[in-house]
């Protein structure tokens, strides 16, 4: 169970205007920066988020036989939502995972995933659906993310969507801190996607305060995967009590940080 327990009104939102570039990705106005990569995109996302946080392990290590009748439940948190392009990269990565020959033919089922996100600028569904548009590979998710957000209002404070029957989108929308102080969750955040706009300009969403969030909501096990290998940042993560390691960055980035909570991952 996720909840949000914000003494802020639930009212609801105007959306952000952005910009696209002549390329069609979208530009956020208010940071002067891109939502993603203009060197990939989904395989970025897939390269440094699915990969830096392990996910084709991990999910399989917390798949249940078919012959269970017990439920399994995934728990992705992620810092700014945008244009849901990581969730719907997790979404087709999650189908083809499952697709594989090894896991259906043993009757083996992945977990259900929960995707925890924030987002304090949010994007109408029909920006989302034009910056999704340069992505065929994933227009079915986009289809899926597109008709559930179109389905009901969105509000400050926590907004779930039941994607599909394997995802659910838990959406909070107000700023990083004041959702990632007032929400529970019944289980740990299994692995952080952080992914805030360039730290010199988004300094909230790298700050310490809201790295020790993320930590309060994690345990050990708990792992993060990051793009950003900028000083400031590791610093704010290590005083978080994350532990980092630094792994081959996408495309022209040498580097990308990963991390997990405590002194050894067991
Ligand atoms: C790099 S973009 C995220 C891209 C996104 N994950 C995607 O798949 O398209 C960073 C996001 O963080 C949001 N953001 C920036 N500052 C924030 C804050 N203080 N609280 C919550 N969200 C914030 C921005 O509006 C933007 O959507």
């Amino acid at each position: 169970m996720i909840y949000i327990n914000s003494a802020l009104p639930h009212v609801g939102v105007n959306f952000t205007e952005v910009d696209f570039t002549e390329n069609g990705e979208p530009r956020s106005q208010e940071f002067d920066d891109v939502y993603f990569s203009d060197c990939g995109g989904m395989e970025e996302s897939e390269h440094v988020f699915i990969g830096g946080c392990d996910l084709r392990e991990r999910l399989r290590n917390r798949a249940l036989s078919v012959r269970s009748s017990s439920f399994s439940d995934y728990l992705v948190g992620e810092t700014g939502f945008g244009t849901g392009l990581n969730l719907l990269t997790l979404m087709n990565f999650h189908k083809r995972l499952q697709e594989e020959e090894s896991l259906s033919d043993s009757g083996i089922i992945l977990p259900h995933v929960t995707f925890l996100t924030v987002e304090k600028y949010p994007l109408s569904p029909e920006v989302m659906k034009k910056s999704h548009s340069r992505f065929p590979y994933v227009e079915k998710e986009s289809s899926e993310l597109i008709e559930a957000l179109s389905s009901q209002k969105l509000h400050t404070g926590l907004n779930t969507y039941e994607i599909n029957p394997e995802f659910t989108l838990k959406l909070m929308i107000g700023d990083i801190t004041a959702c990632y102080s007032s929400v529970y969750t019944d289980h740990p955040v299994d692995s952080w996607f952080l992914d805030g706009f360039n730290p010199k300009s988004n300094c909230d969403m790298w700050s310490v305060q809201s790295m020790k969030l993320l930590a309060g909501l994690s345990s050990a096990g708990t792992n993060i995967a990051t793009f950003t290998v900028c000083r400031e940042v590791r610093d704010n993560l290590r005083e978080a009590g994350f532990t980092l390691v630094k792994r081959k960055g996408f495309g022209r980035k040498r580097e990308m940080l990963t991390g997990f909570i405590g002194s050894s991952l067991n």
